[in-house]
């Protein structure tokens, strides 16, 4: 066991990398450009042999970066499982998504649990990074790796240091995100906390297993309810005739005590409209109701019908209905510059347009055609914008305001544009076309 801390203080550690998406592949290019010898892992045989040929799968992560950490020999992916006994250090990023029914679908973390279990060595340390509910890493983690027949903490290390990922921040990278992480016992915790500094800036341990879970679920529990809050007070300003971004932007200037927060067209991605609802389902356990997150689901869930009403609205004041109305969705990411459409609010925007009767179609440059997703499936390509394009739509709804658009130019060339995201502030002719919504 002492051999494990030797190595990540020589920096000979071999790190393995279980999931590479949004969260892994960062987390290993981290690790390797710090200069430790890292192996991914996926059962995705596409990703393996992308990552393998020097390219990038995300569009933020430039295929450069990947070339470089291929080339050099420090990185190399496969989906052969069995390879995990080569490594010291397996770190977890699988998905954590919510089923139907908007309870924790645990079946990733289980099933790679349970691939672990099956190639655990003596003296590994494994720490699972996939956001969860409280609880997780010690009561359903441990028992199916200790199936192996080792024992947490005393066999193997086991730590929780949940991912911190913002796809597409310009202001921070996975090096400069400080991160948390806690332990099965205090020397897993310590263990973790080593290896990780060697990619991590600034590691931030706390007590247990718990209060790291904990701490991930409080993040993102806090932006969830704070977007709900600016989403209600766009609807309530906007009835008084207020500019609910203005009011932001202004009380904004406040040096204490306030942090911006602002609306759009409904929550997406990843994290935050599913996170909150792990720590609702842990605490019925308890017999605790969780009211804030719930009332906070509700408001955000009811975004997109008020865009789409904002959209019904606007046609009518040019004499139109929605039905039969030719409607350009603008940005189908759920939030600007990435290419990540999980859980987009445009997704549903277009769903509740074509129900209406609308006749939909979206322009966005970093999704040239839309994927069958868990509980969607489009069946979209982009259409390539012009100023011809653009004036043949009886409506152009921005839903996500990437730093790509000319929005003077969308406004100049288009009939009426709704404008989910304040991405027109700046444009000063043709104001007339723009609604707010
Ligand atoms: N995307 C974000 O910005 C972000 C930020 C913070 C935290 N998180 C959390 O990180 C976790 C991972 O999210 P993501 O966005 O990277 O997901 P992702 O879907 O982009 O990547 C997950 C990867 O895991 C692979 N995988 C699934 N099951 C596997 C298994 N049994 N063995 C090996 N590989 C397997 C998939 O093929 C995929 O490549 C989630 O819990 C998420 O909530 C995500």
């Amino acid at each position: 066991m002492a051999g494990l801390q030797q190595c990540i203080k020589n920096k000979k550690a071999v790190v393995g990398v279980l999931g590479l998406g949004y969260v892994g592949l960062p987390l290993v290019r981290e690790f390797a450009s710090a200069g430790l010898s890292v192996k991914g892992f996926d059962i995705d045989p596409k990703k393996v042999r992308v990552l393998n040929s020097g390219r990038s799968i995300i569009k933020h992560i430039p295929h450069s970066q990947v070339k470089k950490i291929v080339s050099s020999g420090l990185f190399k992916a496969t989906v052969d499982m069995s390879r995990l006994r080569t490594v010291d250090a397996i770190l977890v990023c699988v998905p954590t998504p919510l089923t139907a029914n908007r309870e924790p679908d645990m079946q990733y973390i289980v099933a790679s649990s349970q691939t672990i279990a099956r190639y655990l060595r003596k003296g590994q340390l494994v720490s699972f990074e996939s956001t969860t509910y409280p609880g997780t890493t010690r009561e359903l983690v441990a028992p199916i790796l200790e199936s192996s027949g080792l024992k947490a903490g005393k066999d193997f290390y086991l730590a929780y240091s949940p991912e911190r990922e913002d796809p597409g921040n310009k202001n921070f990278t996975t090096r400069t995100i400080p991160k948390i992480v806690g332990g099965y016992t205090n020397k897993c915790r310590d263990l973790a906390r080593q290896l990780y500094a060697h990619a991590i800036e600034k590691m931030v341990p706390v007590s247990s297993l718990e209060a790291a879970e904990a701490c991930k679920i409080v993040e993102n529990v806090y932006r969830c309810i704070n977007i709900a809050m600016v989403n209600e007070l766009k609807m309530v300003f906007d009835r008084m005739g207020i500019d609910v971004w203005e009011v932001i932007r202004a009380a904004s200037t406040k040096p204490f005590g306030f942090s911006p927060f602002y609306p759009g067209p409904g929550l997406g991605g990843h994290c935050i409209p599913i996170d909150p609802f792990y720590l609702t389902w842990k605490a019925r356990q308890y017999g605790m109701p969780t009211r804030f997150i719930e009332l906070a689901g509700e408001v955000n869930t009811s975004m997109p019908h008020y865009v789409v009403s904002k959209v019904m609205e606007a046609l009518n004041h040019h004499k139109k209905s929605l039905k039969g109305s030719k409607v350009l969705v603008l940005g189908l990411a759920y939030k600007k510059d990435i290419d990540d459409l999980r859980e987009s609010p445009s997704i549903e925007l277009i769903e509740l347009l074509r129900e209406k009767g609308a006749r939909v179609d979206y322009n966005d440059p970093y999704i040239p055609r839309t994927h069958r997703q868990r509980q969607h499936n489009l069946k979209m390509a982009s259409k390539k914008l012009s100023a011809k394009m653009l004036s043949g739509y009886d409506c152009v709804l921005i839903s996500t305001d990437h730093s790509d658009y000319d929005y003077a130019w969308i406004v100049r060339h288009s009939k009426l544009v709704v404008d989910t995201r304040n991405a027109t502030a700046t444009v000063r002719s043709g104001r007339s076309r723009i609604v707010k919504a």
